[in-house]
């Protein structure tokens, strides 16, 4: 398979998990780009369901690489945490997983400000973040004052770990919150870093061994489009490049090495946390999305506010990530709908627009423009062919590739592997 990025086309949770297991047959590498343990990732592999958070989704298939790239936040005891749930199961990462040196550490200060920074906020202005602090260790590796994997298991360590500390608590304790207590966390955290050392290396040397050797890697986003710090619904995004271009900062491979890219979009759209989403709907027709589609944060496990398939966000998702292809998902959800409404365009004061606006109080205020499709009102979640889905599935589906000029590659009709259908990738 060619070197394939892999990006969230809406506001995550689109099925990058599902998508990422089954493309992984096909490749030599799975590497994630970046974010943290902020993502969860649902792989169902039989009976069993597993939800990865930093590890990429790619681990089920024992010959293959795994790398968590320089540009993912790292909170090592997750990660621990991680290694143990899938050793439990009777996955072993050893000698498959490697963790790029250059990465940054989540320390245990960054989530509580993420906390105290969010119970500051009034309703309105809360982002509703996952509170694994996220934001404020993208904000230390841009202030250039953040500890890297190279820092955390090098000999400078203890130093390097109580320096960060000591600032943290001035924050905190200019903030109200509790302080952290600098030799306990130090202590345990030097001991974290013991277990995490075998797993960090140079991995961009990895990335260049693997393109030299013409091996296939495929690049596994977290979060989605929407929630890009450069393209999303600011401030209401999370704190990295979860578009295209942050396979390439956040792995070390470059532009011209990536052959294609893959953008994975649910047939309607979901949200969790809070911030504009123009085709969100309070109404029957949302709970039963979000009772079909068992719409519930796989990470801190907050119910996903639900809505209509939104073009406008779809074509803007196209064009950014040069998306070559859809993988569509959860096409089975909408089995039961009489009928279908995909937004076309917004009405803004009057007027109709076709893009998304920066401003997000614009965003707040566009409507959506609707049009309505017939449902198919049968089941598709045992169907594992084009050929065999209803006639007004298909149109529904054409329908989404023409408003937002890509192709289809794969059709997800169920969470399991076998509920796919792949159609031209
Ligand atoms: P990710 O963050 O993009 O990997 O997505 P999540 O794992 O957070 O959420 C996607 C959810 O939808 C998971 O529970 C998947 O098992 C499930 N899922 C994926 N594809 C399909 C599908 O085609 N149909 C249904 N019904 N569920 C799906
Ligand atoms: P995956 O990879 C859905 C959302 C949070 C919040 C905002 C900022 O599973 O698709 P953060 O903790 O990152 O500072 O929170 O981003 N968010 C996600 N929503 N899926 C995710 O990841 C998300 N990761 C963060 O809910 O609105
Ligand atoms: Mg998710």
């Amino acid at each position: 398979m060619p070197n394939t990025v892999l990006v969230g086309s809406q506001w995550g949770d689109e099925g990058k998990g599902k998508i990422i297991d089954v493309l992984t047959r096909d490749v030599d590498v799975v590497i994630r780009f970046q974010g943290g343990n902020n993502a969860g990732h649902t792989v169902k592999i039989d009976d069993q369901t597993y939800v990865l958070h930093l590890i990429p989704s790619g681990i089920f298939f024992e010959d293959k690489t795994c790398i968590i790239g320089n540009g993912v936040v790292i909170n090592p005891v997750a990660l621990l945490q991680e290694i143990d749930e899938l050793a439990a199961k009777g996955i072993s990462v050893k000698d498959r997983l490697f963790v790029s040196d250059r990465a940054h550490v989540v320390l245990p200060y960054h989530g509580e400000i993420d906390a105290a920074r969010e119970a500051r906020l009034s309703d309105e202005q809360r982002i509703g973040t996952t509170k694994r602090g996220i934001g404020p260790a993208y904000g230390d590796k841009v202030s250039r004052t953040g500890l890297r994997m190279c820092d955390f298991v090098g000999p400078n360590a203890a130093a390097m770990i109580e320096a960060r500390i000591n600032e943290a608590n001035l924050i905190l304790g200019a903030m109200n919150a509790e302080l952290l207590d600098v030799e306990k966390v130090r202590d345990e955290y030097l001991t974290v870093a013991e277990r995490v050392r075998p797993f960090v290396t140079d991995t961009i040397v990895m990335v260049h061994k693997a393109i030299a050797e013409s091996k296939s890697i495929l690049f596994e986003g977290a979060q989605g489009t929407m929630l890009d710090i450069d393209y999303g619904t600011y401030p209401f995004v999370t704190s990295s490049n979860a578009t295209a271009g942050g396979a390439c900062t956040g792995t070390g491979a470059p532009p011209n090495r990536i052959d294609r890219v893959i953008g994975v979009i649910k047939t309607y759209t979901t949200r969790v946390g809070e911030g504009p989403f123009p085709t969100e709907l309070n109404d029957p027709d949302g709970r039963m999305m979000a009772d079909r589609g068992h719409e519930f944060g796989a990470t801190t496990g907050r119910p996903r506010r639900c809505g209509w398939f939104d073009a406008v966000i779809g074509r803007y998702a196209a064009q950014i990530n040069g998306v070559d292809y859809w993988a569509m998902t959860k096409l089975d959800v909408l089995d039961e709908f009489e009928t279908i409404k995909i937004c076309v365009a917004y009405e803004l004061d009057g007027k109709r627009i076709e893009h998304v606006p920066a401003d997000v109080e614009m965003l707040q205020r566009c409507k959506p423009l609707y049009e309505e499709w017939p449902g198919w009102m049968s089941s598709t979640s045992e169907l594992s062919k084009w050929e065999e889905l209803p006639e007004k599935a298909q149109a529904y589906i054409n329908r989404l590739c023409d408003l937002t000029g890509a192709k289809l590659g794969i059709l997800s009709v169920g969470p399991k592997r076998s509920s796919t259908m792949r159609i031209a990738l």
